[in-house]
C-alpha cells in the first residue's frame, strides 16, 4: 500500500512512525514544507512543495499510485485537498472542505453548536465592523476574548487579563483585525482548565482518544504569547488529574453531538480526527474551539500510546467500519515537551544548528520545524523538536522527558513546568475551587 503523508512537523513524524509500526506492507511518501530528517528516514520520497497547492499534491499522489492519504495540518484541509484526492479514488484521513469549516471558521463552529442546541458555547457575537463591539464589550465587562475568525496557527486570539488590559486595547485589536480583512468574534472569557479530547470519526461512529492537556502559552506559568502548543501530558487512566469521569463523558458527548450535527447539516459523515478544545468550568464543559485534525503536540502523546494497528484505524475511518475494531491505548502516562527556537513565536531564530546526539531514547524524539542539511540539523523557524516519555506515573514521565529535552543543544528553550507535580496540583486546586 502506498501511503501519502501531507505535512512535515512533529505531528506528521508521529503519524509516519505509527504507520511504520504496522506489520502491513507499505511505502510511505511525504509532501513537506521542510526537510524533516525523521520523515526523510521513514519515507521513500519526501518532496518539499507548497502544501497548499492541491494540483501538485494530487499529481504526486497519482504518480506514486497512492491509495491512502493522511493530511496533518489544517490549511490543506481548509483548501479542500480531501475533496480533490477523494475525486481520484484515494482514501483520505481528514475531513472535506465543508466539514473542515469546524476549524477554519470559528463563527461556523459556534453557530453550529447553537443551531443544534449543543450547550457548550460561551456568550459570543460575530462582527465585520466596529458597529456594536463597544456595546457587547460593555455587556461582558472585564472578561472578554477577541478572535480572528479564520486560521491563524493558534495565534489570532487575545484574552483579557493576559493580552488585553482594557476595552481600549480590545477595540484597537478589533480595528487591526478589520484592517487585515476581519471578520472576528468577541466572546465571554471562560474560566477553568483546558484540555483536548480528540476522537476518531468514520462518518457514523466515534472512538475517543485519551484526554490531553496542552500548554498554549510560550512561557512558564502560562505567561507570554499564544503558540501552537509548547507541550502536553496525559495520565495513565486516559483522563487528567483535574477532571472527573463525568466531565470526560460530557466532552465525549459534545464530540458525538457535533459529528452528528455535521452529518445532518451536509448529508454525509465527518471522516478523520475531530479535536475538541474544551474547558472545564463551574458550569460544566464548554468548547473553546474545534480542530479538524490531530493536535500538535497531542498527536505525539496519543500515537505513542496507541496499541492498535494505525493502518487498520485509517482504513476503518475511510471505510466507515470503525465500530468493528477495538482502538486501544496503553495505560501509561505521557509527557511531551517541545524545544523551540529562542524568540519563538514572535521572532524565532532561524538557520542555526542544533544537536540531538545526547538523546537517549530516539524513539521518543520527534523532529518538527528543522531542516536536515549535510548531516546537520538546522532550525527552520518554528517549534523545532519534541520529546515524548511514557511511564507508569506522570512524575516519572515528566522527569524522563525533561532529562531528554535538556540534552538538546542549540539556541532553544522549553517549558520546564509542563507535567510537573506543582503545576498539575495547581490545576486540581483550581477545579476544586470552581466546582
Ligand atoms: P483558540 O485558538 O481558539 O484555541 O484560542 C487559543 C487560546 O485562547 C485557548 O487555548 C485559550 O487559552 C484562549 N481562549 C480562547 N477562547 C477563549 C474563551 N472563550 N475563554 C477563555 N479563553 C479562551
Ligand atoms: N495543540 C494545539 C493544536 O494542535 O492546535
Amino acid at each position: 500500500m502506498n501511503i501519502l503523508i501531507v505535512g512535515s512537523g512533529a505531528r506528521e513524524h508521529a503519524i509516519a512512525r505509527a504507520l511504520q509500526k504496522s506489520p502491513k506492507q507499505k511505502t510511505l511518501y511525504c509532501l513537506a514544507t521542510n526537510a524533516n530528517p525523521g520523515l526523510q528516514e521513514l519515507c521513500s520520497d519526501l518532496q518539499i512543495i507548497d502544501i497548499n497547492d492541491n494540483a501538485i499534491i494530487s499529481q504526486f499522489a497519482r504518480d506514486k499510485e497512492v491509495s491512502l492519504a493522511i493530511i496533518g495540518p489544517e490549511n490543506p484541509l481548509a483548501n479542500g485537498l480531501t475533496d480533490i484526492l477523494m475525486g481520484s479514488n484515494i482514501k483520505v484521513v481528514g475531513p472535506t472542505k465543508e466539514h473542515s469549516k469546524i476549524e477554519s471558521s470559528k463563527s461556523f463552529a459556534r453557530n453550529l453548536l447553537v443551531e443544534y442546541k449543543i450547550p457548550a458555547c460561551p456568550k459570543y457575537k460575530i462582527f465585520n465592523s466596529m458597529k456594536g463591539v463597544q456595546a457587547f464589550l460593555d455587556q461582558l465587562g472585564d472578561n472578554f476574548v477577541i478572535k480572528y475568525d479564520g486560521l491563524a496557527g493558534g495565534k489570532g486570539v487575545k484574552v483579557s487579563g493576559d493580552h488585553l488590559d482594557s476595552h481600549k486595547e480590545a477595540l484597537q485589536y478589533c480595528e487591526q483585525l478589520i484592517r487585515k480583512g476581519g471578520p472576528f468574534l468577541v466572546e465571554e472569557k471562560l474560566v477553568g482548565e483546558e484540555f483536548s479530547l480528540m476522537s476518531f470519526s468514520d462518518g457514523n461512529n466515534l472512538k475517543h482518544m485519551p484526554a490531553i492537556q496542552d500548554h498554549k502559552r510560550a512561557l512558564e506559568g502560562d505567561m507570554g504569547p499564544n503558540t501552537g502548543g509548547m507541550g502536553t501530558y496525559s495520565d495513565a487512566d486516559h483522563s487528567l488529574p483535574f477532571l472527573t469521569k463525568k466531565e470526560i463523558k460530557e466532552a465525549q458527548k459534545i464530540n458525538n453531538l457535533t459529528a452528528a450535527a455535521l452529518k445532518d447539516k451536509y448529508g454525509y459523515g465527518y471522516k478523520g480526527v475531530l479535536y475538541g478544545g474544551f474547558i472545564a468550568t463551574s458550569h460544566g464543559i464548554k468548547l473553546i474551539e474545534y480542530n479538524a485534525r490531530f493536535g500538535d503536540p497531542e498527536a505525539m502523546n496519543v500515537l505513542s500510546l496507541l496499541d492498535t494497528d494505525f493502518i487498520d484505524i485509517c482504513l476503518a475511518l475511510t471505510d466507515g467500519t470503525l465500530k468493528n475494531i477495538d482502538v486501544n491505548f496503553l495505560n501509561m502516562a505521557s509527557v511531551c515537551k517541545y524545544a523551540v527556537p529562542k524568540g519563538y513565536p514572535d521572532n524565532p531564530i532561524k538557520d542555526e544548528e542544533i544537536n540531538i546526539e545526547k538523546i537517549n531514547n530516539t524513539k521518543g524524539l520527534f523532529y518538527a520545524s528543522v531542516n536536515s542539511n549535510n548531516d546537520k540539523i538546522m532550525l527552520a523557524g518554528s517549534r523545532a523538536v519534541a520529546v515524548v516519555a511514557l511511564a507508569d506515573t506522570l512524575s516519572t514521565a515528566e522527569a524522563e522527558a525533561e532529562k531528554e529535552i535538556s540534552c538538546i543543544k542549540g539556541p532553544l528553550f522549553h517549558r520546564k513546568d509542563i507535567g510537573k507535580k506543582f503545576i498539575i496540583q495547581q490545576r486540581v486546586q483550581h477545579m476544586r475551587k470552581l466546582r
